[in-house]
């Protein structure tokens, strides 16, 4: 397949662009710093997803078969800026000019339960979160986190409305353990005691997400 992946030097990027290469993808690699990326037989294209060119976006996509997003803030005043939100919401528009369709991103496991503009009555829990989950950890993590979680729901709020076919996969806490290829997935809700998931792990279930036409206009849970 074509690919494009935005964000490829980051921990899920970098994962997203090493297992995608490895499978003999054709790969466009975006991303602000290209400076940062080791050696590579894709095709690079710089952008700065916080206030993109909409020509070097619509060159990266076109042609692609899918795109893939590991775009993330690096700082709080990057969330603050929403610069997940602003950066997919070019991409869709650059997606939907070009006539490209499929759309895999990353968000979080939180954000089900974070209003944003289209779902400001979101479900309280989620069903795959535990009681401790419930009541103390998101609590505290959605206080602190609070511009990262927002920027994130604005993000699906864009993908729904994109027309697209999308998937949002909302991983828990992330690590930097190896890819292993054996985790749970669950369509719509998080998973039941699943706490961690690594890096490797989340770039191989959104590539998995292309061969899965039940995964489109859905979010995924998943967790080790
Ligand atoms: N940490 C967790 O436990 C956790 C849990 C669930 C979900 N998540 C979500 O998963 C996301 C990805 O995680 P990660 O560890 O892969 O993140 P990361 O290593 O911080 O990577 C973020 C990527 O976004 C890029 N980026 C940021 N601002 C940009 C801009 N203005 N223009 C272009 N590229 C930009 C970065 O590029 P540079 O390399 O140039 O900075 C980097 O490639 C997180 O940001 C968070 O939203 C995190």
């Amino acid at each position: 397949m074509r690919i494009t992946i935005l964000a490829a030097t980051g921990g899920i990027g970098s994962h997203l662009l090493d297992q995608a290469l490895a499978a003999g993808h054709e790969v466009t690699a975006v991303v602000r710093s290209p400076q940062k990326l080791p050696a590579t037989r894709a095709r690079v294209v710089a952008a700065d997803l916080a206030d993109p060119d909409p020509a070097a976006l619509r060159t990266a996509v076109e042609g692609a078969d899918a795109v893939l997003s590991g775009l993330g803030p690096r700082s709080k005043s990057d969330a603050e800026a929403g610069v997940v939100r602003r950066g997919t919401s070019a991409a869709i528009a650059a997606m939907r000019e070009a006539g490209v369709r499929r759309l895999v991103v990353v968000s979080a496991a939180p954000v089900g339960t974070v209003p944003s503009p289209a779902r400001p009555n979101p479900p309280r829990h989620d069903p795959g979160d535990g009681f401790l989950l419930r009541t103390v950890a998101y609590p505290v993590l959605k206080a602190a986190l609070r511009p990262n979680y927002a920027d994130l729901a604005r993000m699906e709020d864009a993908l729904r409305d994109s027309g697209l076919d999308w998937t949002a996969v909302r991983p828990v806490r992330l690590t930097d353990q190896p890819l292993t290829g054996h985790y749970r997935t669950a369509q719509g809700r998080n998973l039941r005691h699943g706490l961690l998931i690594s890096r490797a792990d989340v770039a191989h279930c959104m590539l998995a997400a292309l061969d899965r036409p039940d995964s489109i206009g859905r979010t995924i849970g998943i967790a080790r």
